[in-house]
């Protein structure tokens, strides 16, 4: 297994690329099996997730090709995927795969509009929560399958097709919207869906599918209105940049200190993060090319925030935010609201000095004047990169071991931090 080594306690200056969105790409790529026609998508992150959901899309008989582009080349990174799902030659998602990476269940709204039929895994467990499906499997009635729970899959069943339904989440759900979208564009007649999650990534898929031919009203809001279609087409789509990646970089450059411009990346799709880390006294600008993050001298601010849907502050920065706050001259409060056991980093940044503790679903982070590089464990993706912001502030030397976590959803993480000065390898396990 790799592991990172990082020398903490240089300043970072320069520029890191965005790459597309994780959370984007991956909905985008399950969008393919709603048509026969091909969907090519450019601005791919290249992440172990994306690899993964390419095998479980073959295995439904998805024929993908995929060109790579330099990091860069004509200012644009990713890749670019050629998606095409002529037949569908399995409904079957199996668990060996889907039990790796849960988005893959999402694959279920779409297999059920296309071919009246799926059988897909439940995912089981997840080191951030139970992590429940009630809400898609729900949707999914709603729009008239039927639905059973066979030996750890649900198979459900559309004999004559799925029709419109009024549809209201109880609770603010990115995955479920996610399917319930996907399923209701090719339902016969309307859906309403109340109370859907307006995170920027399931805007982008509903963006995409209207370029596919699908009519869906209301996006980027919290009510989604479709008119169901009987098939759908092919198109061109690039990936928005991805904001996590985004809020990620400009806590590592607030950590530390320095001059960064993170090329590519959307200030309207960070708002919240944006707000936090200037109340923290950090330098954050919208300007052409991206977001440029500035702090010099000055002394980090404590802040206190709750995560929340957004456009809140994201959960999956929570972690981040966390580590950064490690080093703030006084007392701040993060309260997790979307996942209830997202706090697994705690123990990890406290082998590096950091002194935080637990209420419930609340951290008190007191700041320290000195973290110390100790060795760490990735945890969860998230969680993972709240320790290599801790790691580029800690004196000496961090070491942490199971990046597998990371790679999941940071591409060339380590390439990106050295191009901007921070002493950050890897070494192959
Ligand atoms: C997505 C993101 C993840 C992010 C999360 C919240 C992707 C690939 N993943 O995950 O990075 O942290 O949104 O922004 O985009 N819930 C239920 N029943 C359900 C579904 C969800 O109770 O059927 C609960 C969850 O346990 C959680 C909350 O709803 O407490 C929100 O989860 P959800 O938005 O669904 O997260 P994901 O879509 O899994």
């Amino acid at each position: 297994m790799d592991r990172i080594m990082i020398r903490g306690g240089n300043r970072l200056n320069g520029t890191i690329p965005i790459s597309g969105a994780k959370n984007a790409a991956l909905p985008l790529m399950i969008i393919s099996l709603l048509s026969p026609a091909t969907l090519t998508l450019s601005n791919v992150p290249r992440l172990a997730d994306v690899r993964l959901l390419q095998r479980i899309l073959q295995n439904h008989g998805i024929d993908i090709m995929v060109a790579g582009k330099r990091l860069g080349q004509d200012g644009m990174s990713g890749d670019i995927m050629h998606l095409t799902a002529r037949q569908i030659a399995d409904t079957t998602a199996p668990y060996e795969l889907v039990s790796k990476m849960r988005a893959s269940f999402w694959v279920l709204g779409p297999l059920l509009a296309r071919c009246g039929e799926a059988r897909v895994s439940l995912p089981g467990g997840c080191a951030i929560g139970t992590r429940p499906v009630d809400m898609h499997l729900m949707a999914m009635e709603k729009l008239g399958a039927e639905i059973e729970i066979d030996g750890g899959y649900v198979v459900a069943r559309a004999r004559t097709g799925l029709r419109g339904a009024h549809i209201r989440f109880e609770k603010v759900s990115v995955g479920a919207t996610h399917a319930a979208l996907m399923a209701a564009v090719l339902a016969r007649g309307d859906t309403i869906i109340e109370n859907a999650a307006a995170e920027p990534e399931i805007g982008d898929v509903a963006e995409c599918l209207v370029k596919m031919g699908a009519r869906i009203e209301g996006i980027h809001s919290s009510v989604l209105r479709i008119s169901g279609v009987t098939s759908l087409g092919g198109t061109e789509h690039s990936v928005i940049p991805d904001r996590i990646e985004t809020g990620t970089y400009a806590m590592c450059a607030g950590m530390t200190g320095g001059d960064v411009l993170l090329k590519n990346a959307n200030a309207a799709h960070l708002g919240a993060v944006i707000d936090v880390m200037r109340q923290a006294g950090i330098d954050v600008d919208a300007v052409n090319e991206g977001i440029r993050i500035r702090r010099n001298g000055a002394a980090l601010r404590p802040v206190k925030i709750e995560t929340a849907p957004f456009p809140a502050f994201p959960t999956d920065c929570q972690a981040q935010l966390m580590a950064l706050m490690t080093m703030a001259s006084g007392t701040s409060t993060i309260r997790e609201t979307i996942f209830e056991n997202r706090f697994m980093h705690v123990q990890e940044l406290a082998r590096l000095g950091a002194d935080i503790h637990l209420h419930g679903d609340t951290a008190e982070i007191r700041g320290v004047r000195k973290l110390t590089g100790a060795p760490v464990m990735a945890t969860d993706l998230r969680a993972s990169v709240s320790l290599v912001i801790a790691g580029l502030a800690a004196a000496g030397e961090t070491v942490i071991n199971r990046v597998y976590h990371l790679d999941r959803g940071f591409e060339t993480l380590e390439e990106k931090l050295s191009a901007c000065g921070a002493d950050v390898t890897r070494q192959a396990g």
